[in-house]
């Protein structure tokens, strides 16, 4: 859902100090072949954190070949029981498919109705543009998604980090209030995930 490019490619110069939308054009006299080749989804990541899962990203930050095309890719690997956790994408609809494992996906809409299914290897799911969504491992394998997006940057709120790890912190009175708990669980929440 990115605007259309106005020419064939714009490799993103990622360091420029420029900022517009998207990222400036390296000169088209320094571009290679390697600009429109990304082995950065190729190694499994390291899964050990809380949530016992890691997205590694292949957008326009990562591969600048993709500024201004509209297109990014990520890499997903879950630990059994381990899970990506609710999250939503601003800018883009994502598309994935299971290459390995046994992964529920679950969304739910604005009208706070959920959608969800158990997929195994080859099988695909489609995120609508902004849902909340996740992927949990209920197997006892390794479980590895690829997944696409239709924005070079689409961006990710994930829903625990955001509300309870902000900088600076969203107010402990608000979070009380908004979940309807007492500060020493809101506490447990931001010690657990990492505050
Ligand atoms: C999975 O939901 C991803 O955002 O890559
Ligand atoms: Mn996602």
């Amino acid at each position: 859902s990115d605007p259309d490019p106005l020419q064939d490619f714009c490799i993103g110069d990622t360091k420029s100090e420029l900022s517009v939308n998207g990222f400036p054009c390296k000169p088209a006299t320094k571009v290679t072949s390697d600009d429109f080749f990304f082995d950065g989804l190729s190694k499994e990541g390291n899964t050990s954190n809380p949530f016992g899962s890691i997205v590694t990203q292949g957008n326009v930050e990562e591969f600048p070949g993709v500024n201004t095309l509209g297109i990014a890719m990520n890499r997903v690997d879950i630990a059994p029981g381990g899970l990506n956790p609710p999250h939503s994408h601003p800018r883009a609809t994502e598309i994935g498919v299971l290459i390995n494992g046994k992964l529920l996906v679950g969304l739910i809409t604005t009208g706070d109705v959920y959608y969800s299914k158990i997929l195994t290897p080859g099988q695909m799911f489609v995120i609508p543009k902004g849902l909340i969504h996740f992927q949990m491992n209920i197997g006892e394998e390794k479980a590895l998604i690829f997944t696409a997006f239709n924005s070079h940057l689409p961006g990710a709120v994930v829903v625990p980090l955001n509300l309870f790890l902000s900088k600076p912190s969203v107010p402990d009175d608000v979070l009380k209030k908004a979940f309807q708990v007492e500060k020493t669980v809101i506490d447990e929440i931001k010690s657990k995930l990492g505050a």
